[in-house]
């Protein structure tokens, strides 16, 4: 067995895997977010680590299966949020996390420092989600913290540092830092200079799928697993998210819903010019790139409006009944802008808003609308793939939106393309188990695993009435960003 750790926002998802890729047992662990301010979302690191032991030792008394039967572990996790770590490895600060927006103007300092230097080199334009705005934050907003941190890491890479005792950071992680030569899969020795960091900050860099260990003495106790357990690096989420659907070649996209959103096309080498459009990083798997927009409040926007307007109701509830809506909500059009907004529009400030509101919408209507609102937002960055001449008409669906038929039909309708469904998906945390799966020697390459692991099971194909409402909804929806910018 294996066993695959996806470190998320809301919770840590753990599941064991066996060699015919079939789970096994899983246990997932919430914990808890801190907006102590608008704009800013933080994490802390001990709840991870105490969340995924708690996690790990129910995967094994649940599953019976043997300490020394599971032979490997790898990670996946939430992207570009910062840990500092003083000389003892002890984190200064609580995690900043990826949708935290209180950088805009470390962002702007970015671009200024590096000006061409910031595509050429890191791929991406500086996004307030990303790490490096949030290091400069803390070295300008709190001196007397930054004088103490002694390296960073990411999410996952701290869990795994607390479980093994070694900080490494992968790849498809380090891509999301803006401190990567992404194409060069270096830290970038100029961007370190332009803001005077030293490059003992950042840890080693491996392969996602990289052997960095086996599990400490302490942490086999804590958890109940084997000593001999071997340790792989593991990836980004988004990464995991597309090893785990077997994007592993060119022709297929991938649509996820998680708390983000993500759409996110394969790339073969790191030739591709999207113009920072869209993000650029290194894959999980060696030598490939993927190019993707995002989506801050995908899931996010379900889980307030519940959370908001039907305290207390499971996500079944609230959703039973959109079915019996027709496309279009009645009139009610979502923008999902809770958090600000990534793709297409780069922007910390905006907000959502509901427009079109009628004394006979339901609750129903609305979290119909806030379904729409969302795979329009994801529709957004496939109009940018497609208008950079890639082909879009096959997306492997993953995460909450792939788990209502309802959604799945809305996705193939407002995207104009086949949208397929996994059987039993298990989103990043699979491709997770797969880096360990190849890592243990199961499998020759990712590919010859995703051959295994990763089943197909419905295609849903656009409706045409209901894609030709979408269109014409889309455009309004559109229009809306440009006409409440200026509301903030
Ligand atoms: C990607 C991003 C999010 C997080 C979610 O750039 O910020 O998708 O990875 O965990």
């Amino acid at each position: 067995f294996v066993i695959g750790v996806d470190l998320g926002t809301s919770a840590v998802k753990t599941l064991l895997i066996g060699q015919d890729g079939a789970v096994k047992a899983e246990a997932t662990r919430e914990y808890p977010l801190f907006h102590e301010k608008s704009g800013w979302s933080e994490q802390e690191p001990e709840d991870w680590v105490t969340g995924t032991i708690g996690a790990l030792q129910e995967l094994t008394q649940q599953s019976g299966v043997q300490p020394q039967d599971i032979e490997g572990l790898s990670f996946s996790g939430q992207m570009h949020g910062l840990v500092l770590l003083d000389a003892d490895n002890k984190p200064i600060r609580r995690a900043i996390l990826w949708n935290d927006t209180r950088t805009t103007e470390q962002c702007r300092e970015i671009e200024r420092k590096l000006g061409d230097k910031l595509l050429s080199v890191t791929r991406n334009p500086a996004l307030e989600g990303f790490t490096l705005p949030k290091i400069l934050w803390v070295k300008q907003h709190e001196p007397a913290t930054f004088a103490k941190a002694q390296q960073f890491l990411l999410p996952k890479d701290y869990l795994r540092l607390r479980l093994t005792g070694a900080s490494h950071m992968d790849l498809s992680d380090a891509a999301g830092t803006l401190l990567l030569d992404v194409a060069g899969k270096v830290w970038s020795g100029d961007v370190l200079s332009a803001f005077e960091l030293p490059a003992s900050l950042c840890p080693p860099l491996v392969e996602a799928s990289g052997f960095v260990g086996t599990l400490s003495p302490e942490a086999a106790a804590a958890t109940g697993l084997s000593e001999e357990t071997k340790v792989f690096a593991g990836g980004a989420d988004n990464a995991c998210g597309a090893i785990g659907a077997g994007i592993l070649s060119p022709g297929v996209t991938l649509c996820s819903i998680g708390t983000s959103g993500v759409v996110l096309t394969y790339e073969a080498d790191s030739s591709a010019d999207y113009a920072g459009k869209v993000h650029f990083f290194n894959h999980g798997k060696p030598d490939a790139f993927y190019a993707m927009g995002v989506t801050l409040a995908a899931g996010y926007s379900l889980s307030w409006f519940r959370n908001t307007f039907a305290k207390g109701e499971s996500f079944e509830a609230l959703l039973s009944g959109v079915d019996e809506i027709a496309p279009g909500s009645g009139g009610l059009l979502f923008t999902p802008y809770l958090v600000g907004e990534r793709t297409p529009h780069p922007d910390a400030t905006i907000r959502g808003s509901f427009i079109g509101m009628d004394g006979s919408h339901t609750l129903t209507h609305f979290a119909r609308a806030v379904m729409e609102g969302i795979t329009f937002s994801l529709n957004e960055s496939i109009d940018l793939f497609r208008s950079a001449g890639k082909t879009v008409d096959t997306i492997i669906s993953i995460g909450g939106g792939a788990k209502n038929p309802v959604w799945l039909q809305m996705q193939a309708d407002v995207f104009q393309a086949n949208v397929v469904a996994l059987e039993n998906e298990q989103g990043p945390g699979l491709g997770a188990a797969m880096l360990a799966a190849v890592g243990c020697g199961w499998f020759a390459n990712l590919d010859a695993c995703g051959e295994v692991f990763v089943k197909r099971s419905r295609t849903f194909t656009p409706n045409k009435a209901a894609s030709d409402a979408y269109a014409k909804l889309f455009r309004i929806y559109q229009e809306v960003y440009h006409k409440t910018k200026s509301l903030n």
